[in-house]
């Protein structure tokens, strides 16, 4: 979902995730989405002209030479604009010939022949986002479609989708209505005889976080990631609140990454990275991988970082407040956060409103006592041993320290 109106109306939403727990969900169990989904997609690196196969098999080729794939990055996704703009004489979606010379399956095919996986993307109103044929009242026929191209992953968009304001492309109201097309696709997934990792993009309506897990593997929690700042406060900000809905087989999604497009700073990128990794959001690249540079692919190949993205126990951390520090406020990154992990406990220290020397005494953190620690920060591989750590950090920089128990 690529538009500006829709950010505005977020703004104006109050996220309240606490107010509404569904305390008994049924989790989706097809097997898949037990860790957060890492991998690539199409849109933010190059929006419509990106959905070829041209750009699928560079991609797969780079998650190779660059050593992603060995660090368990896996999806390679297209997203809108891969299809032609109707559907053919039996109803079905038809790769754009322009884009996809073979079809779809021999790129899939080849993308699993190099131990990888190939995601689409669709959407649940009559259109996708940017016009293409959307999947409403063909979901049995789209997902027999897509288990016959041996697709893994499907994101499903929410453009077009029944409104009060009639067919628009994107839509905040009526409340309430997005879980019935979502579950309409979800049923027609399971129905297809094929595993499909399911990606529910309703830009966090009906408070998604509360149901999803119930009948997807993974669901956008705000709208789109526009690539600046403001955004990683946005969604970082809101994701703290709902950290208790993740859990193996569904997981808050943040949003695709911005990482190494050209707005984010060097510390922004971190902290995108750094709590993204945390909260266990899916962590999907947007980026051109033919162009990264040194320093954007250092962050992304930080394998300590994604070593707590897909820590088995899959909790999301969350904020904590010490002793003495201020409140939360809404809208904003707080300074402190931490998450349990397997063998011990993530503790992440945020400068989001400017440089800051930010210190805690690892009694206060959730999960550890007054004993003393070792501990590494993740990013500069620092490490240390006791009671307590202090980080001096740059305006919208991180320190990302796992603390080990076991
Ligand atoms: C429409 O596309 C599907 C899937 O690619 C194909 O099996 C079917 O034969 C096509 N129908 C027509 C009429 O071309
Ligand atoms: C923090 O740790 C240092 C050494 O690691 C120690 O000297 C200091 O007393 C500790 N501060 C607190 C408040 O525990």
């Amino acid at each position: 979902m690529k538009s500006r109106v829709a950010l505005i109306a977020a703004l104006s939403w109050s996220v309240d995730a606490r107010s509404a727990v569904e305390p008994h969900v049924k989790r989706l169990n097809n097997g898949l989405g037990l860790k957060p989904a890492l991998g690539w997609n199409s849109w933010n690196a190059g929006q419509c002209s990106a959905a070829s196969a041209q750009f699928a098999l560079d991609t797969a080729n780079k998650f190779i030479s660059l050593g992603l794939k060995d660090l368990g990055y896996e999806y390679i996704n297209i997203d809108d604009c891969w299809s032609t703009k109707s559907r053919n004489a039996t109803g079905h979606l038809v790769p754009d010939p322009g884009k996809w010379p073979n079809g779809i399956k021999a790129v899939a095919d080849q993308i699993h022949a190099m131990g990888l996986k190939f995601g689409l993307y669709g959407c649940a109103g009559t259109l996708t986002c940017a016009g293409y044929p959307g999947s409403e009242g063909h979901e049995l026929q789209d997902a027999q479609t897509l288990a016959s191209w041996g697709v893994d992953y499907w994101k499903y968009d929410n453009c077009y989708t029944p409104c009060n304001g009639g067919r628009v492309q994107t839509c905040q109201s009526p409340q309430g209505n997005t879980r019935t097309w979502m579950t309409t696709m979800g049923t027609a997934l399971e129905k297809s005889g094929r595993k499909i990792f399911y990606s529910l993009c309703q830009w966090g309506r009906d408070n998604v976080w509360t149901w999803g897990a119930s009948v997807g593997n993974s669901w956008r929690m705000s709208v789109d990631n526009w690539n600046d700042w403001a955004s990683v406060v946005r969604i970082a900000s809101a994701a703290a609140g709902m950290s208790q809905y993740a859990g193996p087989g569904g997981f808050n999604d943040l949003d695709m990454m911005q990482l190494g497009n050209g707005k984010l700073t060097a510390a922004e990128e971190r902290t995108h990275f750094g709590l993204w990794a945390m909260c266990k959001s899916p962590i999907i690249l947007g980026n051109d991988l033919r162009k990264v540079s040194s320093a954007t692919l250092a962050i992304i190949k930080n394998a300590d970082l994604l070593a707590v993205n897909q820590d088995s126990l899959g909790k999301a951390a969350t904020t904590f407040q010490p002793p003495g520090a201020p409140k939360p406020v809404s809208g904003q990154i707080y300074p402190y956060w931490a998450g349990p992990l397997s063998d011990g406990v993530v503790i992440g220290l945020v400068a989001a409103s400017g440089a800051a020397t930010l210190s805690v005494n690892f009694k206060d953190v959730p999960g550890l006592g007054s004993q003393s620690y070792s501990w590494k920060e993740l990013y500069t591989g620092k490490t240390g041993t006791g009671t307590n750590i202090s980080f001096s950090l740059s305006s919208h920089d991180m320190a990302v320290v796992k603390v080990k128990t076991k």
